[in-house]
């Protein structure tokens, strides 16, 4: 049964992209204090999410230990608290993690207790250490169920995160195991060819997502420095057309003023959370150009004209394109601009995008 946490797609950074495990405890908090002070966490961005590099040893009693980079999680959960956030960690069901640290095998309902003990409120939980794991759906389905029931069983909220690259249809039975998203593929990387064959074909299946469970096509690298602005804009309309979970994955003390405009992009940010919970997709698709629509709770649509083409591009949109009989208004996302009825053609650049908000005349029949 739901249990009313992620109703809608989760905001945050991650640790993981850009420092992989050279993470500790001050840069968390200086992430927590960035966040607090930039106007980040007022847009959404509220989770702030250690991933793989925190883990010792575990202690006589079994008993999963931080390594010396972190010296009291319970106190840094505490600070992330004190800031209006929350606080994820990592862990994965082998007894090795990707990175090679301790893994949760053998002790899964002691290190969920431990977590909760500390004050986690997110647990992302990634398949690693030998194939022998990854073999079959049924081991992998019960591996994923097991820590579910576990994190349950302590009573403390905690969002979580299923990381299997989308194996094994994870869509259709995350949330069965009590996951709130899960991966769609393997790792992104900085770079745009990645994000795009991600986020254009690997996002997921639309009807598996929804308040409450939600694809997940791996973290933002908006700000890394790999991609172009218009790139990296590509990227969180995708994100955001998709009703991606949105985890920043850069040093948030790096952000430029212009990635941070962005990122604070309300009425973007609101496409991404918006509590229909609609997964948008493809309606036009024509060589390098594509067409998007997303349906959103008031009745209007948000529309994404990308131009996946090597060269700048005239892309028209059509009324039907976002399931209306005709348009009464449109809305320019990324300028923050009404625009007149009458303008549905665009030039876009390339790898860029017009991200739009229209209302109309509903269609009699709907596509
Ligand atoms: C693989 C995951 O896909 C990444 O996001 C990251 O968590 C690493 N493992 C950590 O080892």
């Amino acid at each position: 049964a739901p249990d009313g946490q992620a109703k809608a797609p989760p905001m945050g950074w991650s640790s993981w992209n850009k420092f992989a495990e050279h993470i500790d405890d001050a840069t968390v908090r200086a992430m927590a204090d960035y966040l607090a002070s930039s106007g980040l966490r007022d847009a959404g961005y509220i989770h702030v999410n250690i991933d793989d590099g925190w883990q010792g040893r575990r202690d006589s009693n079994g008993v999963l230990q931080p390594n010396e980079k972190f010296p009291d999680m319970k106190a840094l959960a505490d600070y992330v608290h004190s800031r209006g956030l929350k606080l994820g960690i990592y862990s994965s069901p082998g007894p090795r993690t990707c990175a090679g640290y301790e893994g949760s095998y053998g002790h899964v309902a002691q290190d969920a207790r431990t977590f909760a003990a500390w004050g986690i409120d997110y647990l992302k939980y990634d398949l690693c250490s030998g194939e022998w794991f990854y073999s079959d759906a049924d081991t992998v389905k019960r591996t994923y169920y097991e820590m579910g029931a576990a994190l349950k069983a302590t009573g403390r909220p905690m969002i979580y995160s299923l990381c299997e690259y989308g194996r094994f249809d994870v869509g259709e039975w995350g949330r069965s195991v009590g996951g709130h998203l899960w991966r769609t593929t393997g790792d992104i990387t900085d770079q745009y060819s990645t994000m795009a064959a991600i986020g254009f074909e690997k996002n997921g299946n639309a009807a598996h997502a929804g308040p409450g469970g939600w694809n997940d096509p791996d973290m933002l690298e908006v700000g890394n420095g790999g991609m172009s602005d218009d790139e990296y804009r590509t990227h969180m309309t995708l994100w955001a057309m998709s009703a991606a979970p949105l985890l920043m994955g850069h040093d948030l003390r790096q952000t430029s003023p212009a990635m941070l405009k962005l990122l604070t992009n309300r009425e973007v940010i609101a496409v991404d959370q918006d509590v229909k919970g609609v997964q948008g997709r493809a309606v036009y698709k024509d060589g390098t150009t594509e067409i998007w629509a997303k349906p959103l709770q008031d009745g209007s649509v948000a529309i994404a004209l990308f131009n996946r083409g090597e060269s700048a591009a005239q892309i028209s949109f059509a009324p039907a394109d976002a399931g209306l009989e005709s348009l009464k208004s449109i809305r320019d996302l990324w300028q923050a601009a009404d625009l007149k009825v009458g303008e549905t053609r665009f030039n876009v650049p390339a790898h860029g995008t017009v991200m739009l908000r229209v209302r109309g005349q509903p269609l009699s029949r709907n596509l």
